[in-house]
């Protein structure tokens, strides 16, 4: 489904960083940071541009062929790997951040995920997170298409037990990023810090 949609020759995302992740960057302390589903590549270039040392993976082989040729274009690397995150393994106090931007999976695979991402951060890694919540059903403006693989607060709260959160909060906001996420959106916003 991914390589179908990524097949269009324009990036549907856009080449800009998610609006989030523009804003909040700075709380990842400069080192290694790794994007999760990070589709076209638009976050994980934008990180590279920053100065940090870039690791991105998602499932989609056309994505990452667009996200490669972003990199070259903006004459940054970026180590892009081809995998399913439901068997990717993170390994542990590898990371100075996690970015998971829009990252809808199953929850049997979100839950294991999550966990892991918990020990795969260093000691002052940072998780930034932007998902649709339920709430963003209705709006119709690109997202998931059933809640199941969206996530809330609490969802969040519950399966990042063991992270400290700076911030998490839901709250409905104007997403212009490429022509798959146009228009008013329902998202969840998380910065979580693991202390130690
Ligand atoms: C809505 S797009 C977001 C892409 C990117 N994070 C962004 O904000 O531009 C969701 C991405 O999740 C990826 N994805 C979905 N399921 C996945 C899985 N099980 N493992 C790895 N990537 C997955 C898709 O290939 C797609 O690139």
């Amino acid at each position: 489904m991914w390589d179908e949609r990524y097949a269009a020759e324009h990036y549907i995302y856009g080449t800009k960083p998610n609006k989030f992740l523009a804003q909040n960057f700075t709380e990842i302390p400069k080192g290694k940071v790794l994007c999760l589903a990070d589709g076209e590549g638009r976050n994980s270039v934008f990180l590279a541009r920053q100065g940090y040392n870039v690791t991105a993976v998602d499932a989609s082989a056309t994505g990452i062929e667009k996200a490669r040729k972003l990199a070259q274009d903006n004459k940054v690397n970026v180590d892009y790997i081809h995998a399913d995150l439901a068997h990717y393994k993170l390994a542990a106090e590898q990371w100075e951040g996690i970015v998971s931007i829009f990252c809808h999976i199953p929850a049997d695979i979100r839950i294991p995920l999550h966990q892991n991402i918990i020990t795969a951060l260093k000691p002052q890694g940072i998780l930034l997170l932007e998902a649709y919540t339920p709430e963003q059903l209705k709006h119709g403006t690109g997202g998931p298409p059933t809640a199941e693989l969206t996530m809330t607060a609490d969802i969040l709260k519950q399966e990042l037990k063991g992270l400290e959160f700076n911030l998490l909060q839901e709250l409905e906001r104007d997403i212009v990023e490429g022509s798959h996420h146009t228009g008013l959106g329902a998202v969840v916003q998380a910065i979580a810090r693991k202390n130690n």
